[in-house]
């Protein structure tokens, strides 16, 4: 088989990126390791930035979003007993869009369907040659036989554990990576929210995080140990512990429910440079993972094939100015949102190792924040997201 881009990942970054793709009319094909079922069983974060509204909207698959989505003005921090809110709109004329992952991937699946666009689902044994040279190729083996694409480029959107990174030689990137002495466990419930909008919250027993899918689904989180299995911590322990962690008048508010997913995530920061490999282009997960405060991770993957995308198309119209750059330009907001979501992890967990003293700077951080409007409009300007060329 021929194609002008081979894309392996069928996630957020693999989809919006084939969107586009057909949008600039750019032939592509996906390839997927996984079912896809079981890339809609994932449950991961809900909150969009307006460049990845608008990014969807240009692909042509934002019209759900934007009926079912939750625009929110603000968000809160919770510390000292107190709620503090933070005044996106009010501090950067911005906003964002509560909507989760899981229907944003199950738009675009829907879209890329009715379009007729070819994805290859279970497609095992992936691997890639040629990206140095002029000849492209990805393989792989789909319904017990082999099978072969020759590419112009690849876009290789699979993830932190996926095929394209690893199939780069080591001498030819340099990994950056901060794993945290902590993890989110996550609950999601059929239930109204606590609260109209998220509420982020530092407390002696560790964070919490009350967040949102829509108007009767929660999606709440408790930092925890590394050590802890979900197996030991049923719904009633988890809601006794996240209401510990919440201001009293949030506590006596909060609605229970069972739960009908609950996961313990570790949290990582990494980033490999560079993004682009001769005719391999690494985007999303694929190429940096951030902690999940301040949910950057989806955002990032879709200002990468934002970039990408459009250098692309730029190619077949007889310009590379946009693939020349694209490293360096996804890398430059990349750094910017691993910045913000190192910084937003260390102000709000308890740090084993950073003791009564780190506690005091996180408090007087908090203290400084809410007081300060240039301190609260730089937090607001880094969570509503900066622009595509930052
Ligand atoms: N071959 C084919 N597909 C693969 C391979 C492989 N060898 N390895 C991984 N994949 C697929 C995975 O099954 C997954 O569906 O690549 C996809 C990568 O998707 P994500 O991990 O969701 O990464 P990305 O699309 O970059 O999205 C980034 O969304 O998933 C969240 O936490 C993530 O919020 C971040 C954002
Ligand atoms: C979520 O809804 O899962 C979520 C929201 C905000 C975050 C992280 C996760 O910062």
């Amino acid at each position: 088989m021929r194609t002008q881009v081979a894309i392996i990942g069928a996630g957020p970054a693999g989809l919006l990126l084939g969107a586009l793709l057909h949008k600039y009319g750019v032939d592509h094909v996906i390839l997927e390791r996984q079912t896809p079922d079981y890339v809609l069983g994932r449950i991961r974060a809900g909150v969009l930035e307006q460049v990845a509204v608008d990014l969807l909207d240009e692909a042509g698959v934002g019209a759900r979003m934007h009926r079912e989505g939750l625009p929110h003005d603000g968000f809160s921090l919770a510390f000292d007993g107190g709620h503090h809110r933070i005044d996106l709109h009010g501090l950067t004329g911005k906003r964002v869009m509560v909507y989760g992952q899981t229907e944003l991937t199950r738009d675009l699946m829907d879209a890329r369907r009715a379009a007729g666009l070819q994805t290859v689902y279970s497609a095992e044994n992936v691997s890639l040659s040629g990206f140095d040279g002029e000849r492209p190729t990805v393989h792989y083996r789909h319904d017990g036989q082999d099978h072969e694409i020759q590419a112009d480029f690849i876009a290789g959107c699979d993830g932190f554990h996926g095929a394209a990174r690893a199939s780069v030689p080591p001498s030819a990137i340099q990994n950056y990576e901060k794993v945290y002495p902590f993890g989110w466990l996550g609950v999601l419930a059929d239930v109204p929210p606590v609260h109209h909008e998220l509420i982020y919250a530092n407390h002696p027993r560790g964070f919490a995080l009350c967040s949102m899918r829509s108007k009767t689904r929660v999606r709440y989180y408790v930092q925890c140990s590394l050590d802890d299995h979900v197996e030991d911590w049923s719904d009633e322990r988890f809601f006794a512990e996240l209401k510990r962690r919440l201001p009293e008048a949030d506590a006596a508010r909060l609605v229970e429910g069972p739960s009908i997913e609950k996961s313990i995530a570790p949290l990582r920061s990494f980033v490999a440079e560079p993004m682009r490999f001769g005719r391999l282009f690494l985007a999303g997960d694929a190429a940096h993972i951030v902690p999940p405060t301040g949910a950057k991770g989806l955002n990032l993957a879709a200002s990468d094939v934002g970039l990408l995308g459009r250098a692309l198309a730029e190619h077949y119209r007889g310009s590379d100015a946009g693939i020349d750059t694209y490293s360096q330009r996804a890398l430059s907001r990349v750094w910017k949102a691993e910045r913000f979501s190192w910084w937003f992890t260390s102000l709000m967990h308890r740090f084993p190792e950073t003791g009564e003293f780190g506690r005091k700077m996180q408090q007087a951080e908090l203290d400084y924040l809410v007081k300060s409007e240039a301190a609260m409009r730089s937090m607001a300007e880094n969570y509503v997201g900066l622009s595509l060329d930052t």
